[in-house]
C-alpha cells in the first residue's frame, strides 16, 4: 500500500444508504449519496492507508485503490465490517436503515382481490457505530461517527458520541437552509474527548482530507 502517514494502517469506511426489502422486488431506502463516505476513503487511500470501504447501494463510484464491499442490508454491512476487522479504525458515514422489515416476504406481495392492504411491521436494526464502539476485545482504536441534525447540533451530538461510545463526533447541521445535503460544502463540528472544533464552510472533499489527516495525527500518538 500507498506511502503516507497511514502506510501499513487499516481502515474501513462504511457509506451510502442501506436498502431494507418488503419483498424480492421492493424495498426501503433513504436518500444518502454516499458522497461524503467515498471522499473520506479516497482521502484515507491519498495518506497511504488500506481502506475497505463497506458501501450501500448507491450511483457514487468508489474510489480507485479500496478494496469495495458492496452491501445491501443493514445487518449485511455489520456483517462485513465484523468480516473486514481487525482495523486501526472504523468511520461510520453510511446512512443505516434503522428499522428493517420484520415480515419480509419470500414472495412478491400480491395486490388483495378484496382490496385488502398489506402491514408492514419493522424490528430495530443493529447499531455498526454502537458495535464497534463497544467491542471489548481488540476495539479499532479510533471508532468515528457522524451526525447529522437540524437543532441543537452540538448538544444533540456530545450526548449521540457518549451514547454510541465512539471516539469522534463529526456533527453537522442538514437544516434545508444551510444547502448542506445534496450539496457540494459542509460546516462541521468534530467533537472528540478534548473538546469541540468548529471547521469553516468547506467543500466535502476538504473536510474529507482535514479528518484523514486527523485520523493520521490520532493513529500516530
Ligand atoms: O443515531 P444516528 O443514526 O443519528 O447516528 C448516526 C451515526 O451512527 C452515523 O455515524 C451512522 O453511520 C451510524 N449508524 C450505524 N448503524 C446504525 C445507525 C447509525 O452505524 N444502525
Amino acid at each position: 500500500f500507498g506511502d503516507g502517514p497511514l502506510s501499513g494502517r487499516h481502515v474501513i469506511v462504511t457509506s451510502g444508504p442501506t436498502h431494507e426489502p418488503i419483498d424480492p422486488v421492493r424495498y426501503i431506502a433513504n436518500r444518502s449519496s454516499g458522497r461524503q463516505g467515498a471522499e473520506i476513503a479516497r482521502a484515507l487511500r491519498d495518506l497511504g492507508a488500506r481502506v475497505t470501504f463497506v458501501t450501500g447501494p448507491s450511483t457514487t463510484p468508489p474510489p480507485a485503490g479500496v478494496e469495495v464491499v458492496a452491501v445491501e442490508t443493514a445487518l449485511q454491512m455489520l456483517g462485513a465490517v465484523q468480516g473486514a476487522l481487525p482495523a486501526d479504525a472504523v468511520i461510520c458515514a453510511a446512512a443505516v436503515a434503522d428499522w428493517r422489515v420484520a415480515n419480509a416476504h419470500a414472495d412478491k406481495l400480491k395486490k388483495d382481490p378484496s382490496g385488502r392492504i398489506p402491514t408492514l411491521e419493522f424490528v430495530e436494526n443493529p447499531d455498526i457505530l454502537a458495535t464497534i464502539s463497544q467491542m471489548q476485545e481488540d476495539r479499532p482504536r479510533l471508532v468515528v461517527g457522524f451526525a447529522a441534525e437540524t437543532s441543537d447540533v452540538l448538544a444533540h451530538a456530545r450526548a449521540k458520541r457518549a451514547r454510541k461510545g465512539c471516539d469522534w463526533i463529526v456533527a453537522n447541521d442538514v437544516s434545508p437552509e444551510t444547502g448542506i445535503m445534496g450539496g457540494n460544502e459542509n460546516a462541521v463540528l468534530l467533537i472528540t474527548a478534548d473538546g469541540v472544533e468548529q471547521w469553516p464552510r468547506m467543500e466535502k472533499s476538504e473536510v474529507a482530507r482535514r479528518l484523514a489527516r486527523r485520523i493520521a495525527e490520532a493513529l500516530a500518538e
